[in-house]
């Protein structure tokens, strides 16, 4: 037993947990992602599984992108990402409400089905489901030679390396930096993104990496906010645009491994509904950053003082009017608005990591969940 724990401990690499070391993993796991397909000086993007199905993808009439859980969140993020850069209709499905729909696919539809595990069995069905209606099915899996990666007709790795904890995190992140290659190497071969625009976009993606690790550098500082909050019952998560989702996953985090119940919205819903919770009681987390409505979403948060609700803001570096409003700003180097998910998931990820671990729940084994799906 005592030579288990050493294994374990060695496994995390002095990490308290797996999903810390996870977390930690990002800035390497994303240039793993990229490294050998980004070709920066050449101006080409190299993906296999794309390279030798562009006509067919670049075709589609439609795509339609099947997931659960966090990779379903990933998928969101694509569709804001697909349809800016290529220009191609998304549509963002759940695996499990797909399968029993009786959906209208054709053989003109390109079907994108993202797993981490590569094994979740309502995903899985989902694809079985495309293939017969004769739609093409590109996979986006993190396990190689996982039961999804070898249903797909073609696909495309993560590179993520191992993901231990239950709580998705460098899966997320990895999805969306392949999902980005991907829309930007169809953009470039149907002409929706100039070649200035495409290298632009490269460069910027190589310089997330480093924008990740800044990110990183707020951990004390959020892990000081989370023990102000680790008490809260209720949480609302706000973003709009490219970081709705991120507003989504942000909830699905601190639910899954603290426990506290967490929802997501896109920040404009907030007065039809949510906005009723709001009291001196209750945590909103708003994604703030410069682009993207920003000016909307300074409003958002305003109507939010107004009933007094503690606002944690995730903001750009060096911004000074959302900092006036908030009762704490995280800052996140500035990007490019497409890429800005995948800076401003860090602190949410960190948030709730650090409740959890103070509130001392099993961060790496939440109750009641499996690290992969592969029952109905
Ligand atoms: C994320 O933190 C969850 N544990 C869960 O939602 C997960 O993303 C979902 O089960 C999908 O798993 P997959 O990516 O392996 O298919």
């Amino acid at each position: 037993h005592e030579l288990q724990m050493n294994l374990e401990q060695i496994e995390k690499g002095g990490f308290d947990h797996f999903m810390l070391k996870e977390i930690y993993e990002q800035p390497n796991a994303i240039s793993d992602t990229f490294r050998g397909r980004m070709l920066p000086e050449k101006g080409i993007i190299r993906m296999a599984g794309v390279d030798n199905n562009i006509e067919r993808i670049s075709n589609a009439k439609r795509i339609i992108i099947v997931a659960c859980g966090t990779s379903w969140h990933a998928g969101l993020v694509a569709e804001y990402i697909f349809e800016e850069l290529a220009r191609i209709p998304v549509e963002v499905e759940y695996a499990s409400e797909f399968r029993y729909r009786n959906p209208i696919i054709s053989e003109k539809d390109v079907v994108i089905a993202i797993s981490q595990s590569g094994e979740t069995a309502d995903t899985m069905a989902a694809i079985q489901l495309a293939r017969e209606k004769g739609a093409f099915v590109f996979g986006v899996c993190n396990v190689v030679g996982s039961s999804i990666s070898r249903e797909t007709h073609a696909g495309a790795y993560t590179h993520a390396g191992p993901e231990i904890g239950v709580a998705s995190t460098k899966a997320f992140t990895t999805q969306i930096t392949v999902l980005t290659l991907m829309a930007l190497k169809l953009a470039k071969h149907m002409g929706t993104i100039s070649n200035s625009d495409f290298q632009m976009h490269l460069q910027e993606l190589e310089r997330i990496p480093d924008k990740v690790q800044k990110a990183l550098n707020s951990d004390e500082h959020i892990r000081k906010i989370a023990d102000i909050y680790k008490d809260a019952t209720n949480c609302l998560y706000l973003g709009r645009g490219f970081n709705f989702p991120v507003a989504l996953e942000g909830a699905l985090k601190l639910k899954e491994i603290s426990y506290i119940h967490a929802e997501g919205y896109p920040a404009a819903e907030m007065k039809h509904g949510p906005i009723a919770l709001i009291d001196e009681q209750m945590p909103v987390v708003v994604i703030a950053t410069r682009k993207g409505y920003y000016e909307k979403v300074v409003s958002n948060i305003q109507e939010i003082k107004s009933r007094k609700g503690k606002i944690i803001a995730i903001v750009t570096d060096g911004d000074t009017e959302v900092r006036e409003l908030a009762d704490h700003v995280i800052e996140v180097p500035e990007t490019m608005e497409s890429m800005s998910p995948l800076l401003t998931t860090i602190p949410l990820q960190l948030l709730s990591y650090h409740i959890a671990v103070m509130l001392g729940k099993n961060v790496d084994q939440p109750r009641n969940l499996a690290k992969s799906v592969t029952v109905e």
